[in-house]
């Protein structure tokens, strides 16, 4: 009999987490068992503290958990060394946070093809990727602006870009909306929802938002480090 090819890009099962500050240990995630398919848009929702930005720091490969296995893409990602795992973050992995990140000292252009400069794509290719994707998030009339000189919903519209630039099967956005006014917040989850659709992408949107929750397709609660 023919097995169906499982679609999960993330499988979550039995995750903990638990900080340790010298003698204190402070336990933050608790049996998080969770599976997202390939091509889902997904909002985390919880109150502050409850472990969002612990739960998308593990998805997106920048910490790991205490306890428990994380399978992303197929791969359980305890078993690879740090090499291997900022590898596999660079190329599946796009990352969006509230205070943008960008780089003050380089210019748009620049900010958007840093990530494929660290995947080793020429000059030329990557120049003309990142001034592709700024056209397709509004910023085609920016290309040499520094993030000082952009407006808040425009240093997240590039930080958007930025996150696309490997064509991630993974782009994680933690309260992406949180330093932006409504105006801007608007544009910026109308434009995730158009690049959802038009590329496909995996999209993880952790938020305290009870609003953004209600425009999102798949609403995971969590409250005290659980999946409620
Ligand atoms: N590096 C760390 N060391 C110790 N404790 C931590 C660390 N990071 C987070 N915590 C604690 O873990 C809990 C969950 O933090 P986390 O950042 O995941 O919450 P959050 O849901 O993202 O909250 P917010 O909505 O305010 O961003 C908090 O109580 C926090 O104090
Ligand atoms: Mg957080």
């Amino acid at each position: 009999m023919q097995q169906r090819p499982s679609t999960a890009l993330i499988e979550l099962t039995g995750i903990s987490k638990t900080y340790h500050m010298g003698e204190v240990s402070v336990p933050v995630l608790h049996g998080v068992d969770l599976t997202i398919d390939a091509g889902e848009h997904v909002a985390i929702v919880g109150r502050s503290g409850s472990g969002k930005s612990t739960l998308m720091n593990i998805l997106g490969c920048l910490d790991q958990p205490s306890t428990g296995s994380y399978q992303l893409d197929g791969r359980e990602v305890d078993t690879l060394d740090d090499d291997e795992l900022s590898d596999l973050r660079g190329r599946m992995v796009g990352f969006v946070f509230q205070s943008f990140h960008l780089l003050r000292n380089l210019t748009v252009l620049q900010n958007v093809a840093l990530p494929m400069e660290y995947q080793g794509v020429a000059t030329p290719e990557r120049h003309a990727r990142a001034k592709e994707l700024l056209e397709r998030v509004g910023l085609g009339h920016r290309f040499d602006h520094r993030p000082n000189q952009l407006s808040g919903g425009e240093r997240q519209r590039v930080a958007i870009a930025r996150a696309l630039s490997n064509q991630p099967s993974l782009l994680l956005a933690d309260e992406p909306t949180g330093n932006l006014d409504s105006k801007a917040r608007e544009a910026t989850l109308g434009l995730f929802d158009e690049l959802h659709k038009q590329t496909g992408v995996t999209l993880v949107v952790v938020t305290h938002d009870d609003s953004i929750a209600e425009r999102t397709p798949r609403v995971i609660r969590i409250a005290d480090g659980r999946i409620q």
